[in-house]
């Protein structure tokens, strides 16, 4: 078996200093662009964490990119907690948001602040994500009153595929701008530490943005937001699916694993793989011993 080098816990190794709701505020008030992504796994998470990504989120797209659903509406409470709690073992400084699934807080505000609580207490998270605007600000004050920081998401909020009709572009008329100035507000007032704009128009981002006191977080939201987030399978080209516009693939992990996989399963059908030097031997008197008794067996 091989294992994980996991980080040494040396005294004199100070921890990174960790983001906070705090800071992305300053990063707000200074200008400096937050830098977010998705990770769902111990050796992703702590890719990003030392690569000095401020917010991790575990996002429910889980359910789409690493388990492969057709959508995000059925991963479950257990099973954001589960990889929550991997991604809380690797994250040093990264602020850790987890996403709350589908059904989790949309029964009763107890139930959803349970739920939510559970992501901190159990999980590891320093805040949760829901989606929606005005109809989530009682959620959001409650959650917020219970110390569980919020991070608001609206516009394509994938959640309400069914209801939109498809993952289409949000906030394409007077009136759907209104409502996403709207909620948007709302979050604010009730608490909301961020909020992720998702697949709407650069110019209603960038007045959202303007307009808000709390930071945004875009995806297919043009560059005028406060920081921008990715999904991970995304930015590594792992999603065995067309590039939507708003993602940049920065490098080609499937062809990279692809031409790896076809050279180990080569090796080992040539007998290439494992060498002599990848072998375990045994001392050399004891492999002349084994030689001998066994000839010895062979013999009788
Ligand atoms: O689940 C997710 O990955 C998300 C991001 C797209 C913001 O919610």
């Amino acid at each position: 078996m091989s294992i994980t080098q996991l980080r040494p816990s040396e005294a004199s190794a100070l921890p990174p200093t960790r983001i906070t709701a705090l800071t992305l505020l300053e990063k707000k008030r200074t200008g400096t662009p937050i830098v977010a992504l998705t990770a769902y796994d111990y050796p992703s998470a702590r890719l990003a964490d030392e690569a000095g990504i401020d917010l991790i989120l575990v996002g429910d797209s889980l359910g789409m990119v690493v388990l492969g659903h057709e959508n995000t509406l059925s991963v479950t409470l257990d099973e954001m907690l589960h990889h929550t709690r991997a991604v809380a073992r690797a994250t040093r400084r990264a602020l850790l948001v987890a996403d709350m699934p589908y059904g989790s807080y949309h029964g009763s505000v107890d139930e959803a602040t349970r739920n939510a609580i559970r992501f901190i207490k159990e999980a590891g998270a320093h805040a949760v994500k829901i989606e929606g605007g005005t109809n989530r600000a009682e959620l959001v004050r409650r959650l917020t009153g219970a110390e569980v920081p919020v991070v608001g998401h609206i516009g394509l909020t994938p959640q309400s595929l069914h209801a939109m009709g498809g993952y289409r572009v949000q906030g394409r008329t007077l009136a759907a701008i209104d409502q996403l100035t709207a909620d948007a507000r709302a979050l604010e007032e009730a608490g909301a530490i961020a909020i992720v704009l998702e697949g709407i128009p650069r110019e209603v981002a960038a007045d959202l943005t303007a307009h808000a006191a709390i930071p945004t977080i875009g995806i297919g939201a043009g560059p005028d937001c406060d920081g921008q987030v990715l999904v991970f399978h995304d930015l590594f080209n792992l999603t065995f699916a067309p590039t939507a516009k708003f993602v940049r693939p920065y490098a080609d992990a499937a062809g990279m694993f692809s031409t790896a996989l076809a050279k180990y399963r080569n090796d080992v059908v040539t007998r290439v793989f494992p060498s002599d030097s990848e072998s375990y031997h045994l001392p050399r008197e004891l492999r002349s011993a084994l030689t001998s008794s066994h000839l010895r067996a062979r013999k009788a």
